[in-house]
């Protein structure tokens, strides 16, 4: 290479590339493996073998210290006691809050607010920031359409615009404008890819899905994030379609790095790369390490695969050291942008302290905005105080502050919570009696001996107000469900209080849809709260009680019963489509009813092929009309925009949120397309009485999809479009896309 090839070389290269390229050549093999390997701090203080790890360079990166001193002290290792003196990232589940908890993140989405997803990232990578951690494992953008599987909770919910919208978001408070801000640390996309197809709802278990299928579903969030410059990516547990995603080249090396060109580095999950052998895809540990390096995933977490075979397999002449340059590069240039070679240590005065009041403000805003109200018959809610003198709070949720954080709560505590029966007494304020009862001791308990109290409780008061649901143990990682009904013997706790003539509020908190199919014609009023975070008592007292219209949509279906999973919206037509003239519940069918009599369409005999309740749905204290659905064209040609309008009125006599929501019908393709898609939304306040004219803009990109060639492109022909409240907005209207000439 000539002289001056170099220096074009040379200036081609960023100043970030040219150092990273600098200490690469300085490195050995050892130190390169060490930057690949992330170990487990030892929580609170420093091992004699972490340390002796660190100093010797074969640690890239801990996860799970979170004491700040410790924190330091292995950066002061790392950085003066090493050879090259290259600091460490440190890792942490920060998935929805660090000690100020937001609303999980299936509650997070049901805000269909990137602002206030945005917001509470920011807060958790500040507060995060304070004990010396740089990098989350978060955000999880597995589309999830099985409530079974604990880790709904934990994603977006089903549908990849949502997913992707919200993703971005959430990597976007992490990140910051820049790796380097004080209070920016680095984002993990998860997990890559297809989990939340993991087969029956059983966490860890195989996921099966077309590449078509995976494609237009699946990989929109993580693409989205990584075009929004996500710093890193999780490789998946899953078996993807018989290649596990922690040794699967196709989705690591082709999807993500030459078809998207992604720049950052790939972290296994926690074993998953010893894990391969166990899958049956390798036959040990220096095979896993082979695969996984080939695949490309850039450094392993705990497990130890790359630090003892490596070497071996470059000496096998099985890797080269190229494979190893680029991956430990990824890995330094995500170490560079953060700008921890300038300053790795911790000053805990350079940053806000936790729990701070503008922070609360931001949960307690995310937890008013994630909470569903479900039904509301009679009016029941808003609670008049002028009419109230008599209060029942029941239920082993009202006044758990542990439990009303969910799932992934590594560092928040129930003691920073604000709790549902506090704040009621405090929005209450003597104006009227509360009798409150536990009834029982968990969510869990079989247990109903004091029922009876509870029962006579809700007798003598004007309103009772239920608080049942999930503990947050009983959604996240591994623990997934096979019937999703209240858990325990909530559901007769229900029952008998429906005996009396005292109206019932039921406030749901849990981590994933549940099916309230047995129950929700007993109650008056459904407001459903998910696992509402820290300030998750403030928010659902102010929604009680009137001081804000309940807001949120539902970013998941809720089947009437398990049987009908996996249930969403998007689905397909299907030849034979379940409509309601072809509905026939089974015991509608007359004896020995001949084979042809039944009806043909894709139904079940034992329940209504509908949800309980839809995607989107979501209602509010008054009530919204959608009018004047207008497109610039009916005839759109490729590249044109198109611009959609509406009037949204608020018929009703409260001022209101309103989350506006556009849906797309692509009538022919050459493959088949979902019935719906949601394309658009928008959260806008009307004031009572008031209508609001809201606009979309859709390109072509948003009518394209990957079609029978795995191509992405728009194809011509009908469309359908619906704007409303909900996936099952009727207001429509129609447009072609004409052929691209
Ligand atoms: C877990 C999870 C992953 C998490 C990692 C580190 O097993 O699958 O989401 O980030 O290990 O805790």
């Amino acid at each position: 290479m000539s002289l001056n090839n170099v220096q074009h070389l040379h200036q081609s290269f960023s100043e970030e590339e040219q150092k990273v390229q600098q200490l690469l050549s300085a490195m050995t093999l050892s130190e390169k493996i060490g930057q690949m390997s992330q170990f487990s701090g030892n929580e609170g203080f420093i091992s004699p073998d972490l340390a002796e790890a660190v100093k010797a360079g074969k640690v890239g990166s801990v996860l799970n210290e979170v004491d700040v001193n410790v924190v330091n002290q292995l950066q002061h290792i790392a950085v003066n006691e090493t050879r090259l003196g290259i600091p460490l990232l440190i890792g942490r589940d920060v998935i929805h809050g660090f000690k100020t908890i937001m609303p999980i993140p299936l509650g997070q989405a049901a805000s269909w607010s990137k602002d206030l997803v945005k917001q509470g990232a920011k807060v958790a990578a500040i507060e995060a920031k304070t004990r010396g951690i740089n990098w989350t494992f978060a955000p999880m953008i597995d589309i999830s359409r099985d409530p079974r599987w604990g880790r709904i909770a934990e994603s977006f919910g089903e549908d990849p615009f949502l997913s992707s919208v919200l993703g971005v978001a959430m990597v976007q408070g992490f990140q910051g404008n820049s790796l380097k801000d004080k209070g920016s640390i680095a984002a993990c996309a998860k997990h890559f890819a297809g989990y939340g197809a993991s087969e029956s709802g059983r966490d860890y278990n195989t996921a099966n899905i077309p590449e078509n299928e995976l494609r237009n579903v699946y990989l929109p969030p993580f693409k989205a994030v990584a075009d929004a410059g996500v710093a890193t990516f999780m490789a998946s547990f899953s078996d993807l379609n018989g290649v596990p995603a922690s040794g699967n080249e196709w989705l690591m090396k082709q999807v993500l790095r030459k078809e998207w060109q992604y720049q950052g580095f790939v972290v296994s999950d926690w074993d998953s790369i010893r894990q391969l052998s166990v899958h049956g895809f390798t036959q040990d540990d220096k095979q896993s390490a082979y695969e996984a390096v080939n695949a490309g995933i850039d450094m392993e977490m705990v497990s130890s695969t790359y630090q003892n075979h490596i070497e071996d397999l470059i000496a096998d002449g099985k890797l080269i050291i190229a494979q190893i340059n680029t991956m430990v590069a990824n890995i330094l240039t995500v170490k560079f942008k953060l700008g921890l070679f300038e300053n790795p240590f911790t000053n805990q005065d350079d940053l806000p302290k936790v729990l701070n009041q503008q922070h609360l403000a931001i949960a307690k805003q995310s937890a008013l905005q994630s909470c569903v109200l479900l039904k509301n018959s009679a009016n029941t809610l808003p609670i008049n105080l002028n009419k109230t003198n008599s209060i029942a709070v029941i239920g082993p949720l009202a006044n758990d502050g542990y439990e009303q954080l969910g799932t992934w709560i590594f560092d928040g505590e129930g003691k920073d919570s604000k709790n549902c029966l506090d704040a009621i007494k405090d929005v209450v304020n003597g104006d009227a009696e509360i009798h409150f009862e536990q009834a029982l001791s968990n969510t869990r308990s079989k247990d109903t001996q004091y029922f009876t109290n509870a029962v006579a409780t809700a007798e003598k008061s004007d309103v009772a107000i239920l608080f049942l649901g999930e503990e947050s143990i009983l959604s996240g990682e591994a623990h997934c469900r096979s019937n999703i009904d209240l858990p325990g013997c909530q559901e007769q706790l229900i029952e008998a209080i429906a005996k009396t003539n005292t109206p019932i509020i039921l406030v749901v908190m849990a981590g994933r849809p549940l099916t309230l199919t047995n129950i929700i014609d007993k109650v008056d009023s459904v407001l459903y709260a998910w696992h509402p975070g820290t300030m998750g008592g403030p928010a659902i007292a102010d929604l009680l009680f009137g001081k804000q219209s309940p807001s949120g949509k539902l970013p998941v279906t809720f089947p009437r019963n398990v049987g009908q999973i996996p249930m969403y919206y998007a689905h397909k037509h299907t030849g034979k489509p379940a409509s309601q003239d072809m509905y026939v519940h089974m015991d509608d069918i007359p004896q020995r009813a001949p084979q042809t009599s039944l009806g043909m369409a894709a139904t079940h005999l034992d329940t209504h092929f509908s949800p309980l309740f839809p995607f989107g749905f979501g209602l509010s204290y008054t009530h919204f009309k959608y009018q004047n659905l207008l497109l610039s064209t009916d005839k759109l040609k490729f590249n044109q925009p198109l611009k959609v309008t509406v009037e949204v009125l608020n018929t009703g006599d409260i001022d209101a949120d309103e989350i506006v929501q556009l849906y797309l019908r692509d009538l022919v393709g050459s493959v088949t397309r979902p019935v719906k898609e949601l394309k658009g939304f928008e959260r806008v306040h009307i004031k009572a009485g008031e209508t609001k004219t809201v606009t979309f803009t859709l390109d072509t990109k948003d009518l394209a999809f990957f079609d029978r060639n795995m191509r992405f492109n728009a194809e011509p022909g009908e469309f359908l479009l619906w704007i409303g409240g909900n996936c099952e907005a009727q207001l429509m209207a129609s447009f072609s896309l004409e052929e691209e000439h």
